[in-house]
């Protein structure tokens, strides 16, 4: 793990506190979020599969809690990655939102966490894959600093495990010079 150091927990509002130390039932509560939220552009996702993604090694997993009602209502996961050029990366896993609470922010304060922990620690960057039909979330990471990723296969033409490929994968260049 390269990461420096993980903000303590916090309130981000008056009715939502942010913490990267969720319990058991906050994380299994956080990846059903993510089935639900992508099951109109990915039905495959599996919760399971998600839960067992979300304790990886390494895996760095923030939850936001609706105080009041004692609920995650949005998530963020990030874990290393070595690309094959040897670039460092802080590989974006999942940010999510619940539908209830969008466009307050929510998403770009984890953004912004995420960003500012990969800048402070020793990455090269920060890339993630999203799937080219999610262009809402492609919006919100080119806002954010994204790039398509010279890695980026070519959509359609391209044959990934025999099926056309679907998605972009992008990023952002740390801004800290570690080197
Ligand atoms: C993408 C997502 C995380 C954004 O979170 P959010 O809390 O709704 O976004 P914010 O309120 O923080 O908005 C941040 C900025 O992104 C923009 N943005 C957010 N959602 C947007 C949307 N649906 N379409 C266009 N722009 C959007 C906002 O306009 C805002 O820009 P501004 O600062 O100029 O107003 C959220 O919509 C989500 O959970 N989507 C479903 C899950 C998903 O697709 N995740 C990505 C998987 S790869």
């Amino acid at each position: 793990m390269r990461i420096n150091a993980l903000p303590l927990p916090y309130l981000i509002n008056a009715c939502t506190r942010f913490t990267f130390s969720p319990t058991r039932t906050q994380l299994k509560q956080a990846t059903d979020l993510v089935v639900s939220n992508m099951k109109a552009i990915n039905p495959i996702l599996d919760a399971t599969e998600k839960f067992t993604q979300a304790k990886l090694p390494g895996m760095v997993t923030g939850v936001a809690l609706d105080i009041k009602k004692s609920k995650v209502i949005a998530m963020i996961a990030f874990k290393d990655h070595i690309e094959d050029d040897e670039r460092k990366s802080c590989y974006l896993y999942e940010i999510q939102v619940h539908p209830d609470y969008r466009n307050q922010k929510l998403g770009q304060e984890m953004m912004s966490i995420y960003l500012r922990i990969a800048d402070e620690s020793d990455y090269d960057c920060c890339m993630l894959t999203v799937l080219t039909k999610n262009d809402k979330a492609i919006k919100f990471y080119t806002k954010n600093g994204f790039n398509v990723d010279e890695f980026t296969p070519d959509v359609g033409d391209a044959k990934d495990h025999g099926e056309e490929v679907d998605y972009l994968i992008m990023s952002r260049r740390c801004q800290r010079d570690h080197k």
